[in-house]
């Protein structure tokens, strides 16, 4: 196989066959192929996109890259969720405990921020000592005594994707759908569960701004999961402002126990409990998603929930302290206020802005090799069709550094539209994909 040729025929609309993937993605890995060719093949695959065999093949020949976790010394239906990123979607933090606190095995492997989106993984190491990088015999043992753990993801797992994203991330290659649920599902697959709950998240803060694309992800990848005899379903949820109102690691982590404590703010507390409500079915606990809601609501109210996020920080050798005492997370020097301009109503938000000032601020990673400040960030006071008179704070900003508070503070204020009139409202929840492949709408 010449990867010319091959991205000759992907160049010209044609489609490469199970043996041109595999040997193309083992060929990569192993340092055969250039990323130039690399790339050109990426741009190929952008104009030109991949069909649903390419795509499962493609998923399959980077999930088996590197290693593929084995779950079995867990009993029960192991259940992962998966969000395809967004800007303060602390949902794992909140569903993960209280679908572990009704006994269901909760073995979570989540990534790091990626652009404009946030990561679990950043977030969790905002709590003092917690240890995102357990052995996976720590991991499985955790499992089988508390239910749940929560890991960043082993070095070895799904390589060939490492390598392609960030070839993709420098080369405008990232949104694309083929691209996308492969570099998902591959490690999604390969960390073992046997059933999957997609949140697929559209608007201005996703990859995907269209409803129509995301639903479109959403089913592409749910046919993925299925073919490869793991249960999936997905849940088209809105992005087009960000989840609750904080953003930046220690704040997320802080809100997240605010929710499991009831306190949450509404579009947060329902998402998370939608999704866990999929995994209690998934694990068939309940055969619906509305029993599955008040089972897991009263894991807030009878406190089960906050006890098993305890159990976590101490089983991965955090301070438990910080569910009481918000003081011990990193803290920023500056808080600072951002007033609005006028009076009316916010009736949008630019939300991957939103996600850039935060990143710009120090809590994502400009390059690869970035540490991440866990303690800056921001903190909205005001969302869409809040009403809101000149002067009003609108949000504060949390930081380190008065010079990013000065550019973070230009993309913010660029990102908040406030017009005379309240903008249509969208919904929380679409819709989604069920278990075969259908289509529903909320
Ligand atoms: N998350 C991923 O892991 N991969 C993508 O391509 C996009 C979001």
């Amino acid at each position: 196989m010449r990867m010319y040729d091959l991205i000759v025929k992907k160049r010209e609309g044609c489609k490469l066959n199970e043996h041109e993937i595999n040997e193309m993605i083992n060929d990569y890995v192993a340092g055969k192929i250039p990323d130039y060719q690399m790339s050109a093949m990426l741009m190929a695959i952008y104009f030109n996109g991949m069909d649903n065999d390419e795509t499962l093949y493609l998923t399959m020949a980077m999930a088996n890259s590197g290693d593929m976790l084995d779950l079995s010394k867990i009993s029960g239906i192991k259940v992962d969720k998966h969000s395809t990123g967004g800007v303060g979607d602390k949902t794992s933090l909140i569903l993960a405990p209280m679908v572990a606190a009704c006994g269901i095995p909760v073995a979570k492997m989540s990534g790091r921020g990626l652009g404009h989106t946030g990561g679990t993984i950043d977030k969790l190491e905002s709590i003092p000592g917690f240890s995102t990088a357990i052995s996976t015999d720590d991991f499985i043992h955790n499992v089988n005594n508390i239910h749940i753990a929560i890991s960043g993801q082993t070095a070895n797992l799904a390589p060939a994707d490492k390598k392609l994203y960030a070839l993709r991330d420098v080369t405008a290659t990232v949104d694309q759908l083929s691209l996308i649920a492969s570099s998902i599902m591959s490690k999604k697959l390969a960390s073992g569960a046997d059933s999957i709950v997609l949140d697929v998240k559209t608007g201005s803060g996703a990859f995907m701004k269209s409803t129509e694309a995301s639903f479109a992800l959403a089913q592409e990848m749910v046919a993925i999961g299925n073919n490869a005899k793991r249960r999936t379903v997905a849940i088209i949820s809105d992005m087009d402002q960000p989840l609750g109102k904080y953003i930046g690691n220690a704040l997320e982590v802080i809100e997240a126990i605010e929710t499991l404590k009831g306190n949450g703010p509404e579009d947060l507390t329902l998402l998370s409990l939608t999704l866990g409500a999929n995994m209690l079915v998934a694990a068939n606990m309940t055969e619906n998603v509305d029993t599955g809601i008040e089972i897991l609501r009263k894991t807030i109210t009878n406190g089960a929930a906050i006890e098993k996020l305890k159990q976590l920080i101490a089983a991965q050798g955090g301070n438990t302290t910080c569910i009481d005492d918000y003081s011990i997370f990193p803290k920023s020097k500056y808080i600072e206020p951002i007033t609005a301009d006028r009076d009316g109503f916010v009736s949008h938000i630019q939300t991957d802005e939103i996600g850039y000032a935060s990143l710009i601020l120090g809590g994502g990673r400009q390059t690869k090799e970035s540490t991440i400040d866990l303690s800056v960030g921001i903190i909205l006071e005001k969302k869409c069709g809040d009403n809101v008179k000149c002067g009003d704070t609108i949000c504060y900003i949390h930081s380190n550094d008065k010079e990013k508070t000065v550019s973070a503070k230009q993309r913010i204020k660029s990102a908040y539209v406030i017009n005379d009139t309240p903008p249509a409202s969208r919904p929380l929840i679409y819709g989604g994909i069920d278990e075969n492949g259908h289509r529903y709408l909320k």
